[in-house]
């Protein structure tokens, strides 16, 4: 993921009184096209985002506030990462902290990446980012080399993917091993999950 020392030194992090703060969706939107002009930087986290709100209603039984705290973590998780690299992370959640944002959003996206931020996923919603991150990113990867994307594409042929070291290289196989590790769900059925939701996702 980086070459920078992303490691954010805490691991606390927004006021718990501002438990249930969130912004709209369209205000996160709009965060995203200021900062973010890679258009496929922003459908990577669209792409999360989705993942995060399905999982949320579909297998957490959320309810819409809650299910809006996941999108939001999965679309602002690399709000910062094109304009600033070697603080990534950091500048998001700062932003975030100024908003007065609900705390465990802000947890959310400091968890994405574990071995980088030195941040630990405890809740769900944290576990369910760092195995979306990559996955999601991985299973669009497999079906744009594809004639007909997404269509007829099944797990078996991600796994495949998966063993090829040289196929979507920057994508990390042991981040991947390691999220997965965390959650009761196994590959095969968050492979399935994501082929079932994210061809729709623009
Ligand atoms: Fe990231
Ligand atoms: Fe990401």
């Amino acid at each position: 993921m980086s070459q920078y020392n992303l490691d954010l030194g805490r691991t606390e992090f927004g006021d718990p009184a501002n438990t249930g703060n969130l912004m709209s969706i369209e205000e996160a939107h709009q965060l995203l096209e200021e900062w973010v002009g890679n258009e496929r930087l922003r459908l990577h986290m669209k792409q999360v985002a989705a993942m995060m709100k399905a999982w949320a209603i579909e297998r957490e039984g959320a309810d819409p506030q809650t299910a809006l705290a996941w999108e939001l973590a999965g679309l602002l998780h690399d709000a910062d990462w094109e304009k600033y690299p070697e603080l990534h992370g950091k500048i998001i959640i700062k932003e975030l902290e100024q908003r007065n944002i609900d705390p465990a959003v802000i947890h959310c996206i400091a968890s994405h990446g574990p071995r980088y931020f030195g941040v630990e996923p405890v809740s769900n919603m944290d576990k369910m980012i760092y195995v979306f991150d990559e996955l999601s990113g991985f299973v669009h990867a497999s079906a744009l080399i594809r004639p007909t994307g997404y269509e007829g594409m099944d797990v078996k042929s991600i796994l495949k993917k998966l063993k090829t070291a040289s196929f979507a290289a920057q994508v990390n196989r042991e981040d991947i091993t390691d999220a997965i590790s965390r959650i009761d769900q196994s590959l095969e059925e968050i492979i399935q999950f994501i082929l079932d939701h994210q061809k729709e996702v623009k």
